[in-house]
């Protein structure tokens, strides 16, 4: 019989977490932790990796943190080179401005663009390189239930949330044969500092948790089983897919029940 005990185990795994310092990433680093992954918290604000990488040390678990602006080749580069390389590789970071499409600058374009995309492409490309180099690895990034459907104000993070599952697609086909599989994870709405605005508004809040089958938002921790998933062998034939975790937003196109009352 296989050994199903262990599909999710990631003892001797060295997950690079990039976004770990809050939201989906921190839950993430945690719970990869928590199976045995040694996991390198990565982020832009250094303090925040710190503070997540103690909290996981502190659990039992082992972390370290690094500084990282993903947006730049260079610094990917010298994280790859003094961390074990990764086996895992868990990519979060995102921004969106929220505007109609006629009301956009460049520069906001560009801002959305070179992290939710560039960025993306940077960091993937960096550590693809490294684990078709070594004995392969499982990439996971992050998309968007806006990556099939939109609202006004949501064009260009749209754009950049549905780019990166082709990126990714076109990743696990090249690499198939490396050992390198590629997926990306589509959220519905989750309560994180993402969308702290959002939660300020109680109407918009209401009618996001409305939208879903499951009436509420996503806490971050629900998020984690889907990128324990896609880590571990538990997923070892899936590639080039992406995971909706989404309390069913894009299943259903309407919120009128006909057999209600
Ligand atoms: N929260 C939601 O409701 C939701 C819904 C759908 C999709 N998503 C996607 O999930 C991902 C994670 O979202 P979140 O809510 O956890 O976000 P978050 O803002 O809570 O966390 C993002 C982390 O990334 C870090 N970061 C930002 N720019 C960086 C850079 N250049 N280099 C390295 N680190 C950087 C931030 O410091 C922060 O710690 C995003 O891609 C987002 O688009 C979130």
């Amino acid at each position: 019989m296989a050994d199903y005990r262990n599909l999710f185990d990631l003892t001797d795994r060295t997950a690079l977490v990039v976004g770990a310092g809050s939201g989906i990433g921190r839950s993430s680093a945690m719970c990869l932790a928590q199976f045995g992954a040694h996991v390198v918290c990565a982020d832009v604000q250094q303090k925040a990796a710190e503070s997540v990488s103690e909290e996981i040390r502190a659990d039992g678990g082992a972390a370290e943190a690094v500084p990282l602006d993903m947006r730049e080749t260079d610094q990917v580069r010298g994280v790859l080179g003094r961390i074990r390389p990764p086996d895992v590789l868990v990519s979060t970071p995102g921004v969106n401005v929220r505007k109609p499409l006629i009301e956009y600058t460049d520069e906001e374009y560009d801002r959305v663009v070179d992290l939710n995309l560039k960025g993306t492409f940077r960091l993937v490309r960096e550590v693809a390189r490294s684990m078709s180099e070594n004995s392969g690895g499982s990439i996971i990034v992050f998309s968007s239930i806006r990556s099939q459907v939109v609202e006004p104000g949501q064009g260009v993070y749209a754009a950049t949330k549905s780019g990166v599952i082709l990126m990714i697609r076109a990743l696990a086909a090249e690499l198939a044969d490396r050992g390198v599989r590629a997926n990306a994870i589509a959220p519905g709405v989750v309560d994180t500092p993402l969308t702290a605005q959002i939660k300020q508004q109680p109407d918009w809040y209401g009618a996001y948790a409305d939208k879903t089958m499951l009436r509420r938002w996503a806490r971050p921790e629900e998020i984690a089983g889907a990128v324990l998933y896609l880590a571990s062998d538990a997923s070892s034939y899936t590639t080039g897919s992406v995971m909706f975790v989404d309390g069913g937003w894009t299943a259903a196109d309407g919120r009128f029940d006909p057999f209600a009352g």
